[in-house]
């Protein structure tokens, strides 16, 4: 197979060019980190030694950051990502009782994906919608005022629409 056409070599390029842009700054591995997140969803197995060895750091040190901030995920994310805003504004509101709710509607804790891949529960600190506490971020769109039957609805709603999509885009027409 030619190397061009080799998805864990065009795999292999993008994560060194990664950290080819960054190698040079001080605490290069964040914001590297950060860049793999972004480009793939997750930061793989697989990345780590590509990190390790552009970086001089061992591949344990990099797993060792990736699993020391919960930010970082080293699995896929599910198709649609739910954030509940556990700051101040939120937590005055009832964020507390809502993230319960969540956790037990979805029967995941934070940073777990529902076992169907539906779903991936994170939470995150102020959305900027504060004066419409508690609010939630799904996919792209943030929501206020939410309590637990608000919440299932959304989801409920959004979740449908993930899978509709990524059926469209792989061209399956199949219920
Ligand atoms: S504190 Fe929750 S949106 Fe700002």
């Amino acid at each position: 197979m030619s190397e061009a056409a080799n998805p864990q070599s065009d795999f292999t390029q993008s994560v060194k060019r990664i950290v080819q842009a960054h190698a040079a700054q001080p605490g290069a591995l964040l914001p590297i980190l950060h860049a793999v997140q972004e480009a793939f969803g997750y930061v793989s197995s697989e990345a780590l030694p590509i990190i390790a060895l552009g970086l001089n750091l061992s591949r344990a040190e990099v797993h060792g950051v990736v699993s020391f901030y919960h930010h970082f995920r080293s699995s896929p994310p599910g198709r649609l990502t739910v954030q509940i805003c556990r700051a101040e504004s939120c937590q005055a509101m009832g964020s507390r009782t809502l993230q319960a709710h969540a956790k037990r509607s979805l029967g995941v804790d934070f940073n777990e994906t529902t076992a169907n891949g539906a779903v991936t529960l994170l939470p995150v600190y102020c959305l900027g919608n504060c004066a419409c506490s508690p609010a939630i971020r799904v996919g792209d769109k943030v929501f206020g005022n939410v309590d637990a039957d608000s919440f299932d609805a959304i989801v409920a709603e959004l979740s449908a629409d993930a899978v509709e999509v990524r059926k469209m885009s792989r061209g399956d027409t199949h219920g």
